[in-house]
């Protein structure tokens, strides 16, 4: 049984207000004992939002990393430093990085890469764009994406990528892949992880991202093929969030 999780990005919003509020709400009320649920706020606040959850189950993540260790890479941030600020999880890969800051591949198999030497969980994300879906070349694209990585990864550090599958056309736009249009190309990322290994490809955990919200979230959840959700805009108010949390248990 593959493990639900939830994971909120809030991307370049939030505020020490914000980290509180989620620090209370979800220390009052119970989350789901069977679902992980990771909160990633901007790094600014990844220290309040460490002790804010220390009495709450909710785990900590970052958007990004730099591949490097330490030096000369002004504005960056290694994974050894968000280590050490209780980090879990980390998103590489996410579309907003891939479009606005010209992330390619071999970019985000280097970021992927030093997260799992810093003993992080990376969640690569790919997913295809508007275009690319209208020019039925989603499966193309997004197995390009995840194939990047995982054709280069060795087994072990294979069974600790989770993947999640963000269609670009979905991403704050409210308008949500359908659960078929997510399962289809779900399954297609999990057969295809089977090429490598059946059992490995049995325990991948899948998110789905894009405009999931607290009224799609059960009817997406329900897919065979999807573990979880990354979660943006709906992940900014603790009592949406909570909702798919609940759907998730
Ligand atoms: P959204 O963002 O839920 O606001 O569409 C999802 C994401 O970008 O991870």
């Amino acid at each position: 049984m593959r493990r639900p999780l939830i994971a909120g990005n809030w991307k370049m919003n939030g505020s020490t207000a914000l980290v509180k509020a989620f620090g209370e709400a979800f220390s009052a009320a119970k989350l789901p004992a069977s679902v992980d649920v990771v909160v990633i706020p901007p790094f600014p606040y990844l220290e309040a939002a460490r002790q804010a959850f220390n009495d709450t189950p909710l785990k900590l993540g970052a958007q990004t990393l730099n591949p490097q260790h330490s030096g000369a890479h002004t504005g960056e941030v290694s994974g050894g430093m968000l280590q050490e600020f209780g980090v879990e999880y980390v998103l590489v890969g996410h579309s907003e990085r891939r479009q606005l800051y010209r992330e390619n591949d071999e970019q985000v198999f280097d970021r992927l890469m030093a997260a799992l030497a810093s003993g992080l969980t990376p969640i690569l994300c790919v997913g295809e764009t508007l275009e690319e879906r209208d020019a039925d070349r989603t499966m193309e694209v997004v197995l390009r994406q995840v194939g990047y990585v995982m054709a280069r990864l060795e087994t072990a550090h294979r069974t600790k990528v989770i993947i999640a599958y963000e269609p670009v056309w979905a991403i704050g736009t409210g308008r949500t892949a359908t659960p078929e249009q997510a399962q289809e190309v779900m399954a297609g990322i999990r057969a295809y992880q089977a090429s490598f290994d059946i059992a490995l490809a049995e325990q991948l955990k899948l998110l789905y991202g894009g405009s999931m919200n607290a009224n799609n979230a059960a009817e997406l959840l329900a897919q065979p093929d999807i573990d979880g959700g990354l979660v943006g805009g709906a992940s900014l108010k603790t009592d949406d969030f909570y909702a798919i949390c609940q759907s998730a248990g």
